[in-house]
């Protein structure tokens, strides 16, 4: 196996993730974890990530000198590249930026460029680069600005390369990954997410024993696949709560319904609070704010709640949740070091609870949890629902939250969902909604004027939700979506298609 020591980037689970696709176990730690935990768990290689701090900086993240020296290999990842520099007697400045698509000239492939061309198109994101190394480190390619671009000293076993090759604009990163783990590490592939049900059953058996789980569900993909597999580990000592805060799409409580009808869950509990949701959010239009709102009320719910029901079932001790990797680092948990781009309700939900967390899906990306389903025997029409957020149809409404806006966002988002199942087109896009903007244009509606509000549909493509490109959606399924939104929705006279990539657009509004 392989560990990822995690220096704060963005893209450090990818890493984590790409080696997996490779076949090959990887495991995630914190840079600070010592040597003599890592050698513990036996790994075949090291993989330093990426980061957003700089070496030379007084509390960049190091991890121990002696992770150099358990005798196995290891990768530098951008700053893990300029950590293994600066560790080794090199120097790391601060230098002209790369960002985004570069050229990588392959000097000599070594081991760890085998098999690739003179010329690769590599994806960088750094502001500071290696200028000097000791002679035993070759290079192996440059980019225009970067000199020490990839490089390798066989006799010490270190790596680097200062591009990205999780990524996928990284035309060759797999191969290089490949070399690294397989050819260099010589790692085994018997890394298969669909012997993971078993494994994470047993898991839950142990921890939760005799006890019972209580779970927040939502009818999502993530939550859906969580609590089948505790339904599975422990039967009816699982306990759901749906709150309904008001803000959720259209159907959805008839189809939740319907969906945990099918696995039979004995103890399955609805509270509608959208009126002490709504009634918070009026007034606020602030995107942090409404999510701490949220987040905050929902918690104050679910705990009234979760009270009512372990006054009669006193055996519960743990709070099961869906959390999947990247609601996580988009909230900058692991390894605290990387920068905070939105609060994701349902990771702060544990913090006031006095049950125990269990997440048995917090360390797997959207279609690994979707694997995972299949596996447990989950229909496709869950499986592959689009993913909806915790806050819901709040941080679709940019501005202050309304009933009547909650209307209209939630008729126009149902229209598109419709149209897009008809047209066959939802099963190749990842997450398409309906948001509205509140900001009124002037229209013609027959013969009168007309004042009223945008509706923006957005449409992404995206293998993780970390990286997203807009779908393309043929015009005349685009025309009628429209077209029966601007006649069916009151209040709403046009509707815009956002075409901007994640980066640097987010696939949410707030
Ligand atoms: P962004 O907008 O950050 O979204 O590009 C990435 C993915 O995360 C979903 N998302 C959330 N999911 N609670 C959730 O459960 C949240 O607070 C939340 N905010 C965003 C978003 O829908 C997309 O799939």
């Amino acid at each position: 196996m392989i560990i990822v020591l995690n220096f704060g980037g963005q893209y450090c689970h990818l890493i984590c993730r790409r080696i997996r696709e490779l076949g090959v176990s990887a495991e995630i730690l914190p840079f600070s974890a010592s040597p003599d935990e890592v050698r513990r768990r036996r790994p075949q290689g090291i993989i330093f990530s990426g980061g957003p701090s700089s070496v030379y900086e007084q509390n960049a993240p190091m991890c121990d000198r002696n992770m150099l020296n358990l005798g196995v290999p290891v990768l530098g990842i951008c700053y893990g590249l300029q950590l293994i520099a600066k560790m080794s007697k090199g120097v790391v400045k601060q230098k002209r930026r790369e960002y985004g698509k570069n050229i990588l000239a392959v000097k000599e492939t070594g081991k760890l460029l085998k098999g690739l061309k003179k010329k690769e198109q590599v994806w960088a994101s750094h502001g500071d680069s290696v200028i000097s190394l000791p002679k035993e480190f070759r290079i192996l390619g440059s980019t225009a600005n970067c000199k020490f671009a990839a490089f390798e000293n066989a006799a010490l076993k270190l790596y680097g390369v200062q591009f990205h090759p999780e990524v996928s604009h990284t035309t060759h990163g797999m191969e290089i990954l490949e070399n690294f783990a397989i050819s260099i590490c010589g790692a085994g592939k018997d890394w298969n997410v669909k012997n993971l049900d078993r494994n994470l059953i047993a898991e839950i058996k142990k921890e939760v024993g005799s006890g019972s789980v209580l779970m927040a569900t939502s009818g999502g993909v993530d939550s859906t696949v969580a609590s089948v597999l505790f339904h599975k580990a422990i039967g009816d000592r699982l306990f759901c709560i749906f709150v309904d805060h008001g803000l959720i799409r259209k159907n959805e409580l008839e189809d939740v319904k319907g969906i945990y009808g099918r696995f039979r869950l004995k103890h399955l509990f609805f509270v509608d609070a959208s009126d002490k949701f709504l009634g918070r959010l009026k007034g606020v239009t602030d995107p942090e704010k409404k999510r701490d709102i949220i987040g905050k009320t929902f918690i104050e719910v679910f705990d009234a709640k979760a009270r009512e029901i372990e006054d009669k079932f006193p055996a519960i001790k743990f709070l099961g949740q869906g959390t999947i990797y990247p609601d996580r680092i988009e909230s900058a948990q692991p390894g605290g070091q990387a920068s905070k781009i939105k609060s994701h309700h349902n990771v702060s939900l544990p913090e006031k609870m006095k049950l125990k967390v269990i997440e048995p899906l917090k360390e797997l990306y959207k279609d690994e949890v979707r694997v995972l389903g299949k596996s447990l025997g989950i229909p496709n029409e869950i499986l592959y629902r689009h993913p909806f957020p915790g806050p819901g149809l709040a941080i679709r409404i940019l501005g202050e939250v309304t009933p009547d806006r909650i209307g209209m966002v939630r008729e126009a988002d149902y229209i598109f969902i419709e149209e897009l199942k008809k047209s066959k087109m939802y099963g190749k896009i990842w997450q398409a909604f309906a948001a509205l903007v509140p900001v009124r244009t002037v229209g013609v509606m027959g013969d009168s004027r007309t004042y009223d509000y945008i509706i923006v549909l957005r449409a992404v493509t995206s293998r993780d939700a970390m990286t997203a490109d807009w779908a393309r959606i043929p015009d005349e399924v685009l025309e009628r979506i429209s077209n029966r939104i601007i006649s069916e929705v009151k209040g709403v006279n046009r509707v815009f298609y956002d075409i901007s990539q994640k980066p640097p657009a987010t696939i949410e509004y707030e």
